[in-house]
């Protein structure tokens, strides 16, 4: 385990692309998959995540070329997957998991065995096999509910499903089952979640419509080949935006930074308390699927930071950021709460847990609650050691922690952060040489 120590920082200059989306590398390596025909993905991100799910096509027949992040996927088509008795490893990455069992559980006569890391080992995979079972998918997992499971592929009938709790992984993994259903498959959101599956499936001409909270898709035989660009990850992006927002004296610049507004939850955030991060957002839409992912510069400059509160309706738009709005919360005026955060327990730690252990450390006044965490602005945090658990954005939200600090700040297990972003050191070097 590499321990990695973060100074307090001078002002942080500098202007760079972060790196690729991590949930839409995911999605186009399958979606690319699907389809017959070669599909070029450029700027595919190469985290160990997105390794993982190229290896699981490739164990699924696909033929995967990979020029550093230009990767080019000969699919098998929609009904082609076989793993011929191997296991899929997804490692560590939960979005491959909990994705790839809808497509595969329609493959009548051929069965899928799935297994990762210690931590994936921990998340729950029901949530996922409860829809695909009322479309009559059997699925075997460990003590009922975690991997290692298997997937023993038949024939689906589509049905209208109403997620229980907001999650773009189970939403996706429905809609992948629909492909390969019989009739209509429908997933009814509680509240908006990420939206790339169904963006990068209209692009592939997938029968795929949207009515207000209602998203439809009906059975198809072929998926178009389409290239597959894939632009910055927000949630990346948030690292250095953060720390460029903390530290005094900061103007960073970020290029093609996704803001896809299902997922730009934390450029609302930082609005509402009071931080300068300038750029063209995109529009809530809530018509017709849009096959494009939006991507735009962002200026970022510090300055003095209010409380804000987010409530259940604005989490899963922030979902993965909101363990930085804990640290921002530390630096603002007034007492910053996130409820109906509940998720959070089930993500590559229980967030809620590992996060206030952490910044409590680094001499955060912060709280648990049951569905979130409130956070006192305590005018800055005194610094001290974190460990990140295996988990990247703990990894790197102590990283951020450390370059605010007034003490610098210790990260144990710093390596967790290679999952998303490989380049991260690099970047925060850059960064600090101006
Ligand atoms: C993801 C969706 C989110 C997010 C995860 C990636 C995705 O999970 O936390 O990091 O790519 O669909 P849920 O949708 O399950 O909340």
């Amino acid at each position: 385990m590499t321990t990695a120590r973060f100074d307090p920082s001078g002002p942080l200059q500098g202007r760079f692309t972060p790196p690729s989306d991590k949930s839409i590398s995911h999605r186009a390596a399958i979606v690319a998959a699907m389809a017959r025909e070669p599909v070029t993905i450029t700027d595919y991100l190469t985290g160990e995540d997105t390794l993982s799910t190229l290896a699981a096509m490739e164990a699924l027949g696909a033929e995967v070329r990979r020029d550093g992040d230009r990767v080019v996927v000969r699919g098998v088509g929609l009904r082609g997957p076989d793993a011929r008795g191997a296991t899929i490893d997804v490692g560590n990455a939960g979005t491959l998991m909990r994705l790839l069992p809808g497509w595969l559980a329609g493959q009548e006569g051929r069965s899928y065995r799935f297994d990762g890391d210690d931590s994936i080992r921990r998340r729950p995979v029901d949530r996922i096999a409860d829809p695909l079972r009322t479309m009559g998918a059997e699925i075997d997992a460990t003590d009922g509910r975690l991997p290692p499971f298997v997937v023993r592929g038949t024939a689906l009938t589509g049905v209208e499903y109403r997620l229980p709790v907001a999650s773009a992984q189970v939403k996706s993994c429905v809609l992948l089952a629909g492909l390969v259903a019989d009739g209509a498959t429908t997933v009814v959101e509680p509240v908006a979640s990420r939206d790339h599956t169904e963006r990068m499936l209209a692009r592939l001409g997938a029968p795929l419509r949207r009515d207000g909270d209602r998203i439809t898709v009906d059975r198809v035989d072929e998926l178009h080949a389409q290239d597959l660009h894939v632009p910055a990850d927000l949630s990346s992006a948030a690292f250095p935006i953060v720390a460029a927002v903390l530290v005094p004296g900061s103007h960073v610049v970020l290029d093609d930074v996704n803001v896809n507004w299902t997922r730009a939850g934390i450029l609302s955030v930082l609005d509402r308390m009071g931080a300068t991060v300038v750029g063209e957002r995109e529009a809530r839409r809530d018509g017709a699927v849009p096959t494009d992912e939006p991507a735009a510069t962002l200026e970022i400059r510090a300055g003095e930071l209010r409380a804000t509160t987010v409530e259940a309706d604005e989490v899963p738009l922030v979902i993965d950021e909101l363990p930085l709005v804990a640290l921002l919360g530390a630096f603002a005026e007034g007492e910053t709460v996130v409820r109906g955060a509940e998720e959070l327990r089930h993500k590559e730690t229980d967030r809620i847990a590992t996060v206030v252990e952490g910044l409590s450390a680094l001499g955060a006044d912060i709280e648990a609650t049951a569905d979130g965490f409130v956070v006192r602005g305590s005018g800055g945090l005194r610094g001290g050691t974190i460990h990140a658990h295996g988990d990247h954005r703990l990894a790197m939200l102590g990283a951020v922690a450390g370059l605010a600090s007034r003490d610098g700040v210790d990260v144990v297990g710093m390596e967790a952060a290679e999952v998303s972003y490989p380049r991260f050191g690099d970047d925060v070097a850059r960064l600090l040489r101006g």
